[in-house]
């Protein structure tokens, strides 16, 4: 086993996610659609209660927080927010006291601008708390405005859904996401090779928060970005070794498949870590790795796999029957071909 040497290796006391925290929303990459809105409410300062929905990392807190620091200022900040964002404190108790106390304190402010309450997963919140907020919400509309935050958007109390200015955020593109991590190497002068830097996009799929924290663990553990490196700091399967898995699957090799497949496994790698690299490099596959004939029936048959793993069961065997089915799915392919 190599021993990794630290001699080079700049250790940083602050954690990159917070010494790269958007400050303005010049720094934030992707969802130009949402970002602009929050742009003209902080030109104009009136503030619509907000929901901000969209999955892990894409920058929902981070805008928010843009906006009341344009809006607010750092002095007028510390009396006008409230901002709620462990999940203790998601409770009935929290909102009823907290959240009403704040909404009931008198506050001098410039005209046209109201207290705010940031709120984080709001979607984890029980139905009665949801309901305490709305209430909240309602009673004091005039003196204090919300900005909600949630992955899933389902989950949220139709009635607040109704009365609030939704603002959906989607993952970050590649070249979105490579926009900011370029902007950070050049900050802390790194070294990297582009398929470091492609390993890291790929493996954050449009999280944000997962790529600067994947830069951070690469670099400090071996002071180089490239690509060895970055799939031993995430220890996730190399996505060559999968697309190769997959193109066996439509030769229909299916006894090399079960072999990579129980490799895999020797090598530590978990059901899920296999399916979503699987899942990763469905999304980004070109033409010429994936035909089109295939391409359907194997990100559905991926998916599934997903699903049925999330809900519980990691095992070896959901692999081996997910690589049968694929296998299965190209033979019949091929035969419609042939006939
Ligand atoms: N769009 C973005 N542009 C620049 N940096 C971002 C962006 N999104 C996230 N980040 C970085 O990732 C960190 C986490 O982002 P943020 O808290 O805004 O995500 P979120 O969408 O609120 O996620 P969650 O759903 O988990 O609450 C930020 O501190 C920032 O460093
Ligand atoms: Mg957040």
């Amino acid at each position: 086993m190599s021993t990794i040497s630290r001699a080079n290796v700049a250790i940083t006391d602050l954690p990159w996610l917070q010494k790269y925290r958007p400050a303005t929303f010049d720094d934030i990459v992707g969802n130009e659609h949402s970002i602009n809105i929050l742009k003209n409410v902080a030109k104009k300062g009136n503030i619509p209660n907000f929901l901000l929905s969209g999955p892990p990392g894409t920058g929902k807190t981070s805008s928010i927080v843009c906006l009341a620091n344009e809006l607010y200022g750092k002095e007028l900040a510390k009396r006008a927010i409230l901002e709620l964002n462990a999940s203790d404190e998601r409770s009935v108790n929290v909102i009823r006291d907290k959240v009403k106390a704040f909404a009931q304190t008198k506050v001098t402010l410039p005209p046209g601008l109201q207290k705010f309450v940031i709120l984080d997963e709001v979607d984890s919140m029980v139905d009665p708390a949801q309901k305490a907020l709305r209430a909240i919400m309602e009673q004091y509309s005039d003196t204090t405005r919300f900005a909600l935050a949630c992955n899933n958007e389902d989950k949220i109390d139709e009635a607040i859904m109704s009365r609030i200015t939704k603002l959906s955020f989607t993952n970050l593109s590649q070249e979105e996401v490579a926009l900011r991590l370029l902007y950070i190497i050049k900050q802390e002068n790194i070294k990297y090779t582009p398929e470091g830097l492609q390993a890291i996009i790929f493996t954050a799929d449009g999280d944000m928060r997962q790529a600067i924290n994947n830069l951070q663990s690469t670099y400090s553990g071996f002071g180089m970005i490239d690509e060895e490196n970055v799939y031993k700091v995430c220890d996730v399967p190399d996505p060559k070794y999968i697309m190769e898995m997959l193109k066996r699957c439509i030769r229909y090799e299916v006894k090399n498949v079960f072999n990579a497949v129980v490799k895999l496994y020797g090598d530590g790698y978990s059901a899920l870590d296999i399916v979503q690299t699987m899942m990763k490099l469905m999304k980004s596959a070109s033409e010429n790795e994936i035909e089109e004939d295939y391409y359907n029936d194997f990100l559905m048959e991926i998916a599934k796999t997903e699903l049925v793993i999330k809900s519980g069961t990691d095992s070896e065997l959901q692999v081996i029957g997910l690589v049968s089915s694929l296998c299965d799915i190209a033979k019949s392919i091929l035969k419609r071909k042939n006939d």
